[in-house]
């Protein structure tokens, strides 16, 4: 064992070509291969805290963050945890999903979750826009991720917009919230809410950070001027008296064809009935 494995060393070395005896130059060579170390370890230590989630948060907290920390630690991190890392069949880490994911979450009353159902359903918020969005600012500093546009307005203007808005709409929503936003059922008692009652920036947070079964709308799927598009196409609908489509039921086409399929069956049974009356 020792022998084989003095032989593969000595057979390693052989490997390597002989340098000459000039120490000198063999010193400098080592210096050279200790730079080039010392320089790749900065280099890859640069990149990593560049590119790792939450090494920010070795900096200190802006004011704003730390108001948020002390809410969610009231809120929050029964959940999530007190560092957001997320509480094995409680909730999951909110490492990187950015100040867009808590405003929607916290604005739409979907949390604090209360227990764990299904799909956990907008409410009435317990907590103001204004703490919602400091929990935001702590849970972006700590960890990154998806943030909203400034501003309450986030829908595109014009005609074109609205027009554009509504074709990336059918194409990309309407499947599982109908064509008019009214929402509709998925699987297993999960479901696409309507799209009513419910602000631009809400909307928007919602495409970008795809809550529990809606996917994720990121800047390379829908841009930042669909996006505005989309939210255009939504607004005008609110003011728009007849989207399309009937009321029924929110499920969409197929109450629509099966109403019809029932009005249409009982005006023939009445029609057939009075024809035989009349015989
Ligand atoms: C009773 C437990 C509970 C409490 C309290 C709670 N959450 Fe949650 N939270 C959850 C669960 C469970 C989910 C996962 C929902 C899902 O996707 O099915 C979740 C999801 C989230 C998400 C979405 C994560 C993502 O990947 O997009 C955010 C953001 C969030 N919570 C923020 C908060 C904030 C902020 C608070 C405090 C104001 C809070 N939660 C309080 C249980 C909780
Ligand atoms: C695969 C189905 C699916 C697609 C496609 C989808 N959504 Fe959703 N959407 C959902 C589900 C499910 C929810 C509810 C998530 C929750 O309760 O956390 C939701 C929630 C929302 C909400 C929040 C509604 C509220 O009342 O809180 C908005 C706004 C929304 N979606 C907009 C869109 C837009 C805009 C698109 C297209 C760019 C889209 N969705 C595409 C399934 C989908």
């Amino acid at each position: 064992m020792t022998s084989e494995h003095h032989a593969r060393r000595t057979g390693w070395r052989s490997l390597r070509p002989w340098r000459g005896g000039q120490p000198r130059s063999r010193g400098r060579r080592r210096l050279g291969r200790a730079f080039r170390l010392v320089a790749a370890l900065a280099l890859a230590g640069g990149v990593y805290t560049v590119f790792a989630p939450g090494v920010s948060s070795a900096q200190p907290l802006s004011q704003d963050a730390q108001d948020g920390q002390a809410l969610y630690a009231v809120n929050c991190a029964s959940c999530h945890g007190p560092n957001a890392q997320g509480v094995t069949n409680r909730g999951p880490s909110l490492i990187g999903v950015g100040s867009a994911a808590v405003e929607f979450q916290v604005t739409t009353g979907r949390m604090p979750a209360t227990r764990q159902e299904a799909q956990i359903e907008e409410k009435p918020p317990q907590l103001s826009d204004e703490q919602a969005r400091k929990i935001g600012q702590y849970i972006q500093e700590l960890g990154g991720g998806p943030q909203l546009p400034e501003g309450n307005d986030l829908a595109a203007t014009g005609e074109d917009a609205i027009a554009q808005g509504g074709e990336l709409f059918r194409i990309n929503c309407a499947s599982c919230h109908g064509n008019a936003g009214r929402g509709g059922a998925l699987s297993s008692g999960k479901f696409a809410p309507s799209i009513s009652g419910i602000s631009q920036r809400q909307i928007y947070a919602a495409m970008l950070t795809g809550p529990q079964n809606m996917p994720v709308f990121g800047d390379n799927q829908l841009t930042p001027d669909q996006k505005r598009e989309i939210i255009a196409y939504l607004e005008n609908l609110k003011h728009d008296k007849d989207p399309g489509g009937w009321n029924i039921g929110r499920v969409g086409p197929v109450s629509e064809g099966l109403a019809i399929f029932l009005v249409g069956m009982v005006a023939l049974v009445f029609t057939a009935l009075w024809i035989a009356g009349k015989s």
